[in-house]
C-alpha cells in the first residue's frame, strides 16, 4: 500500500453481472493510471472474473466484501481468507455496517475477521460509524472507539500500516446524506489519535471517509485533514461516476 497517495475503494456491494461487471472494468482500466491507488471490491461469485480482467491494471487491486473468522473446515457457506487471496485479493472489507445491522455481526467478529483477513496478507478494510440516534445523543467518538478497540484487542501484534480503517457514518450510507467536513474532520482526526495511541505509527494508517461520497462532494471531503481517500457505494457502480471520484483524488 502506497502511503503517499490516496486510495479510492468501490464496493459494489451485492450490485453486479458478468457483463456488466466486463464493461464496468473495461472502461476503468483503459482510464486507470491515476495518483491515486484505487480497488474495487465486487460480490464473491465475480472476484474470478474481476481478477482476471484487472490483471492487465496493476494499479487497480481487488478486494472481497466480507471473510469468514475461520481458517478452514466444516464452515457451510463461507469463504475464507486463504481463498480471497488465492483468487487475487489485496483487500477485504470488515464490519461494513450492513453487516453489522443485517447479518448481526458484533465487534469481536470483526476484529476476528480484521485478524483473519491479516493472517493471509490481506489488508482488512474495518469499517466503523455511529447511527443517527447514536450521533445524536453526542456519543459519535464513543462508539467509534468501542469499535476500534475491539479490532485492535484482535489484532494486537500485527502492523497496523496493514489495517485500512474507514469511517461511514451509518445515516449517511446510500442516503445521500454526507456528513459535514466538520463532522468528518472530527471523528478523523479522533481515529488518527486513536491509531497514534493504540499503534503507534499511526500517520501511515489510512482513515477512508464513507457515506454518499459522489463526484459533487467527493473534492471536498478528500481535502478534509486525515481523510485519506473513500468508501465509495452507489458511485462505485457506474464507471464514469467511479473515475471522476478517483480523479478528485489524484489532486491531492
Ligand atoms: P454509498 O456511497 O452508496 O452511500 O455507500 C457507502 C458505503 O456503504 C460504502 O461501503
Amino acid at each position: 500500500m502506497d502511503v503517499s497517495k490516496k486510495l479510492v475503494v468501490g464496493n459494489w456491494k451485492m450490485n453486479g453481472s458478468l457483463a456488466g461487471n466486463a464493461a464496468f472494468l473495461e472502461e476503468v482500466t483503459k482510464s486507470a493510471g491515476f495518483g491515486c491507488a484505487m480497488a474495487i471490491c465486487v460480490p464473491f461469485p465475480y472476484l474470478a472474473q474481476a481478477s482476471h480482467l484487472l490483471s492487465s491494471a496493476s494499479e487497480i487491486a481487488l478486494g472481497a466484501q466480507n471473510v469468514s473468522e475461520f481458517d478452514e473446515g466444516a464452515y457451510t457457506g463461507e469463504v475464507s481468507a486463504r481463498m480471497l487471496s488465492d483468487l487475487g485479493c489485496s483487500y477485504v472489507i470488515v464490519g461494513h455496517s450492513e453487516r453489522r445491522t443485517l447479518f448481526r455481526e458484533d465487534d469481536g467478529t470483526v476484529g476476528r475477521k480484521a485478524r483473519a483477513a491479516l493472517g493471509v496478507g490481506l489488508l482488512p478494510i474495518v469499517c466503523v460509524g455511529e447511527t443517527l440516534a447514536q450521533r445524536n445523543d453526542g456519543v459519535t467518538l464513543e462508539v467509534v472507539t468501542r469499535q476500534l478497540d475491539a479490532v485492535a484487542a484482535e489484532v494486537d501484534g500485527l502492523a497496523v500500516d496493514r489495517v485500512v480503517l474507514a469511517y461511514e457514518p451509518v445515516w449517511a450510507i446510500g442516503s445521500g446524506l454526507t456528513a459535514t467536513t466538520e463532522q468528518v474532520g472530527e471523528v478523523h482526526a479522533s481515529i488518527r489519535v486513536w491509531a497514534q495511541r493504540v499503534f503507534g505509527g499511526g500517520v501511515a494508517t489510512k482513515i477512508l471517509y464513507g457515506g454518499s461520497v459522489k463526484p459533487g462532494n467527493a473534492a471536498e471531503l478528500f481535502a478534509v485533514p486525515n481523510v485519506d481517500g473513500g468508501l465509495i457505494g452507489g458511485a462505485s457502480l457506474v464507471a464514469r461516476d467511479f473515475l471522476a471520484i478517483c480523479r478528485a483524488a489524484a489532486d491531492y
